[in-house]
């Protein structure tokens, strides 16, 4: 079973993959992290954020596992990740990596959950199942701005809110596979729902599905 997981920033995308995860005993890639990974590291290694064939060389040295994921998490890494992220030649680098994990996760566990930007549009257009996760903009800055208080208390809610807009707006209007919901992908809005009630009615969805495939 292979799941695709998209939506914009802090929509709840994250958290439904890790808990269908979880529920299925699938393997999970949270995409973005190689996204922000070559943003951290083109930061460290003072590659420009523009140079696009630089970028691309480097995205095929990310390997996660030697990283420091709470730096990823910084805002000013979001920023980076979104803007090395408008390069085709850079998505084309880290395609590979994404189908390569699907398809070792279907061998050893059965499946795959792939969150991100583009999984039902590009890396997984055969996905079993494709979810769109949406949430309204307050909701999402709301639930980032109580996240990253915790490492940045001075932190202010309108340049979290100032900051997810121009990173939505970049994200969506890049011409090199941009945020958009696949045609066959289930919307859900998370805005007023708790993270247990998306993940039982992505599983409802998910058993239907199932149902219906079965000869
Ligand atoms: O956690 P949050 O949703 O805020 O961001 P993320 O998923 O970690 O992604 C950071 C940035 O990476 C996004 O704003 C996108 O520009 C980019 N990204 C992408 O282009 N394609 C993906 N599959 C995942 C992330």
């Amino acid at each position: 079973m292979r799941i695709a997981i998209d939506g914009p920033a802090a929509s709840g995308k994250g958290t439904l993959a890790r808990n269908l995860a979880h529920h299925y005993h699938l393997k999970h890639l949270d995409t973005g992290l190689l996204y922000r990974a070559l943003g951290y590291l083109a930061i460290n290694r003072g590659i420009a954020l523009d140079d696009a064939p630089a970028l691309a060389m480097l995205a095929r040295e990310i390997d996660l596992a030697t990283m420091d994921h709470e730096a990823l998490r910084q805002d000013a890494i979001a920023h980076a990740a979104s803007c090395v992220s408008q390069y085709g030649e850079v998505r084309a680098a880290l395609r590979d990596y994404q189908r390569e994990f699907a398809k070792n996760a279907s061998q050893t566990h059965g499946g795959a959950i792939l969150d991100g930007r583009d999984i039902g549009t590009v890396i997984l257009p055969d996905a079993d199942i494709k979810f769109f996760i949406i949430a309204d903009l307050e909701s999402r800055a709301h639930r980032r701005h109580e996240d990253l208080l915790e490492s940045h208390p001075d932190l202010d809610f309108q340049t979290v809110l100032a900051d997810m807009q121009r990173r939505d707006a970049r994200d969506q209007g890049r011409t090199a596979a941009p945020l958009k919901a696949a045609a066959d992908a289930i919307t859900i809005n998370t805005s007023n729902r708790a993270s247990h009630e998306t993940l039982a009615y992505a599983i409802d969805c998910i058993t239907t599905h199932q149902e219906r495939a079965r000869p």
